[in-house]
Order: C-alpha cells, then structure tokens, then sequence
C-alpha cells in the first residue's frame, strides 16, 4: 500500500434531488446544500496537496431537467463565483472549466472569464468545473478541430496520436484524473471525460453529494492507495 496523494480528483456529485426528496424538500435545496460539500472537498484537497479537482457540475443531458431547475442551477453557480472570487484567489486556486460554455448563460459565462482571470497566476489547486460537459461532444469537437487541420494541410494522418487528440480536448494540458469518486451509489460514467477515464481508480459512495464530508474524501483517498494501478502490465 503506497501513501501516493492523487494529483488529479474527479467528482461526478450526484445525488442532489434525492436528498432533498428524502427530507420533503425541492430538488434546488439539495444543490444548495450541495455547494458545502464542495466547499469541504476544495480544503481537503488544500490540506492533502490534491492538485487537481475537477467537478462535473452540469452536464449537456441536465439541460433537458424543468427550467425552474435548470435556472436555480445557473443561479447557484454565479453566486458560488461571486461569493468564492476572493477566497480562491487568496488561498491560490485557479479556476478552469471544461465544456461548451457558450451555451451558459451570458451573466455566468462573464463570471467565469472574470474568476479565471483573476486567479489566472494562481498554482496551488486547480479547481475544474465541467460545465455543459459531454465526453463525447468534446471528442466531437477535437475530431472536428483536427479535420480542419488535416484539410488546411497542418495536421496529416501520421500526426494523429493519442497524444494529439488529448491536446485537442478541453483537458488539455491537465493530468488524467487518478481517481474518480461518484456519489450516491450509481454505477456509471454518465458521459464524464470518456477519454481521460482511461485508468482512473473509481470509487464509488452510496452518500448523497449534499452528505458527502471531508472524512468521505479521506476515505476515498485511501480507497485509491489501496491499488494497484497495472495500467495493462503485471
Ligand atoms: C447532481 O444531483 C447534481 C446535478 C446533476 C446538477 P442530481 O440533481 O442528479 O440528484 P439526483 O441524482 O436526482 O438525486
Ligand atoms: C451526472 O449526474 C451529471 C452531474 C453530476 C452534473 P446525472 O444525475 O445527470 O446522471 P444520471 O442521469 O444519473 O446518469
Ligand atoms: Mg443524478
């Protein structure tokens, strides 16, 4: 058993609506509880040395939940931004995101450019969030990236390596995550980094995100350096 801390953590928080189902409350109470136990997993990643967290926060298919959600999502998350701008800066966390932004509402696109900005020098924990996110329309969009090349006469076919293709995603640049950890027992990927999953550990919690506390992240860190990562070998 190695003590090895991954450097890169993915999230799929799921289990929102389902807590809140269960206390009588609306599904957006869940998201809301849920912000706190992002705020828990962003400081134990702070005090592991953690040095990516990538957060799957609203993906393509969740467009198609009632608008009222849908708003109060999108509200969620400016207010997560504005309340979370300095602190992010001062503890040296760097925003990113991954997935078609462009889709965001134009306030939420704003606040995003301006955390980035801000935080842009910042190393010390690279906060993802996938926003709008499909795996596979961001294989999409590196496949089509690299037609218009092949057509413009940049790219030829011997160029076209897993290397490549990687740099064309919105990862690009970024470690492949380690470890995934799902909440609320689910079973699947649910069309989160379909390329970079490729040997991730996967740890899977039967707690609601709104539940999930530092102690559950530890717990998962432990899960991790409990295997043995064979990526094919012996
Ligand atoms: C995860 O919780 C949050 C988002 C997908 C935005 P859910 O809203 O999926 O909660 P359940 O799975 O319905 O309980
Ligand atoms: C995955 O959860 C997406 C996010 C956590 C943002 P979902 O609740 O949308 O996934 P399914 O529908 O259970 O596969
Ligand atoms: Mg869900």
């Amino acid at each position: 058993m190695s003590a090895v801390v991954p450097k890169h953590v993915a999230i799929i928080m799921d289990g929102n609506g389902r807590w809140a189902q269960q206390r009588g409350l609306p599904r957006i109470a869940g998201h809301e509880a849920g912000s706190k136990s992002i705020e828990r997993c962003v400081q134990a990643c702070l005090d592991t040395g953690v040095q990516y967290l990538t957060l799957y926060a609203f993906s393509s298919e969740n467009w198609k939940r009632p608008a009222l959600e849908v708003n109060a999502l999108m509200l969620l998350l400016e207010n997560f931004l504005n309340q979370k701008r300095d602190e992010m800066v001062r503890e040296g966390i760097r925003l990113h995101h991954i997935g078609r932004i462009q889709e965001l509402p134009s306030v939420c696109q704003r606040k995003l450019r301006e955390v980035m900005d801000a935080t842009a020098a910042n190393t010390k924990l690279h906060f993802v969030l996938a926003l709008s996110y499909s795996g596979r329309a961001e294989i999409v969009d590196a496949v089509k990236s690299l037609v218009r090349d092949t057509a413009a006469g940049t790219v030829s076919e011997a160029d076209i390596t897993p290397e490549l293709i990687g740099s064309r995603l919105n990862t690009a640049g970024m470690p492949e995550p380690d470890l995934l950890i799902r909440t609320s027992g689910e079973m699947r990927i649910s069309n989160f980094l379909l390329w970079q999953l490729s040997y991730t550990e996967i740890h899977v919690t039967k707690k609601f995100w709104p539940e999930f506390e530092k102690a559950d992240f530890l717990a998962a860190l432990e899960d991790f350096q409990s295997r043995s990562r064979r990526y094919g070998g012996v």
